[in-house]
């Protein structure tokens, strides 16, 4: 049995359940040869409480000893300030690099997508956690020209919707959500869309163009801190849903990528993904219209799409590629969605 070292970057709501599942799926690990160990855990403070799976001998504050000789890097500290730095000299030196970060692959990828066409970057749990996305976009669905796609990709945005539809104000959805766990360190992330945005960007360098811009897509964000219940009982009144919705469409000849939100048909798909939950519609010229739904926040259901990315890479699969070469946007006319002033 060969050892795998795990230099692991992160211990908060992700880190730990990956410590916890990668215990319980040690088993899978041993069929291929191979066991498992930790070689270190990075977090800013190691006297921090932590569930008890969390082995507190490892815990260090010293990126340096929690790297050394380790096969494979998993980060899931967030953020593009030390993250950025341990990912990219990790990368340059042919580690090759798990992680749920999309912020960083927002708005680093000029550093990272070298590596990311070398096969070393898996980046499963960064969109719509453990609901897998980025496999079948930078696989399966590649034998389409892409049309249009549209998601709902932030969990806490639509949670805060709901609590609204139910009576809530504004306030008092976001403080239940805070409680709850769902929503970032910094609330702006999540109900500015600008986590959405992270995301849509990484969903179109994998559909549309290997290089589409972080700036673009920021530029054209915008979130539902504005949103009133009244505008959400009007949007009852006339059988509709307000969502907040990150889409890539066609439009005058080139491509364009917007995150608002906008009024949908209550029994419209996306309309339909409850409360925390996560949806993608993707429309390609070959397949049709493709519906994917789930999880899109969580300590298991991210963990479990990091375990299934270091899986992945452990039985030969490379890293999830971008697209090889930008597509022109297509002749196509996208049925409009109806934006929501804010
Ligand atoms: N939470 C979700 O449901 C979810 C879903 C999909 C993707 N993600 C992504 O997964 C990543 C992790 O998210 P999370 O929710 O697990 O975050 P979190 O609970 O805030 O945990 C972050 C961890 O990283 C450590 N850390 C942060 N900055 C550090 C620094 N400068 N130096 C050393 N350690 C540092 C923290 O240490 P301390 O514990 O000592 O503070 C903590 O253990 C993020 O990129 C996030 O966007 C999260």
């Amino acid at each position: 049995m060969e050892t795998l070292r795990i230099a692991l970057l992160g211990a908060g709501t992700v880190g730990s359940g990956f410590v916890k599942l990668l215990d319980e799926l040690r088993p899978r690990f041993r069929t291929l040869g191979l066991e498992p160990a930790l070689s270190g855990i990075l977090v800013r403070d190691p006297a921090r409480p932590r569930p008890p799976w969390v082995p507190r001998g490892l815990l260090s504050n010293d990126a340096e000893q929690v790297l050394r000789g380790a096969d494979v890097v998993v980060e899931l500290m967030g953020g593009t300030g030390r993250a950025a730095g341990l990912v990219e000299s990790a990368l340059d030196q042919g580690t090759p690099v798990i992680t749920a970060n999309k912020a960083l692959l927002a708005e680093r990828w000029p550093e990272l997508k070298p590596h990311a066409l070398e096969g070393l970057l898996f980046y499963e749990a960064s969109v719509m956690a453990g609901t897998p996305v980025v496999e079948p976009l930078s696989g399966s669905l590649r034998g389409n020209r892409t049309l249009e796609l549209h998601g709902i990709l932030n969990g806490s945005t639509n949670y805060i919707i709901g609590r609204m539809e139910d009576g809530l104000g504004f306030s008092e959805a976001l403080e239940e959500a805070q409680k709850k766990g769902f929503v970032e360190e910094d609330p702006f992330l999540d109900i500015g869309g600008v986590d959405a945005a992270h995301k849509l960007t990484i969903l179109a360098r994998l559909t549309i163009d290997p290089d589409f811009e972080w700036r673009e897509v920021r530029e054209n964000t915008s979130g539902i801190q504005n949103l009133s219940r009244e505008q959400i009982y009007a949007a009852e009144e006339q059988g509709k849903k307000i969502r907040l919705v990150a889409s890539l469409y066609p439009a005058g000849g080139r491509w364009r990528a917007a995150v608002r939100p906008v009024l949908l048909p209550a029994d419209h798909p996306l309309a339909q993904a409850a409360l925390s939950r996560n949806a993608l519609l993707y429309r390609g010229d070959a397949v049709g219209e493709v519906f994917i739904s789930g999880g899109g926040a969580g300590s298991a259901v991210t963990a479990s799409a990091v375990i299934g990315d270091l899986l992945r890479m452990l039985e030969g699969y490379p890293g999830h590629p971008p697209l090889p070469q930008a597509v022109p946007a297509p002749n196509y006319q996208p049925e409009p969605l109806e934006e929501v002033p804010v």
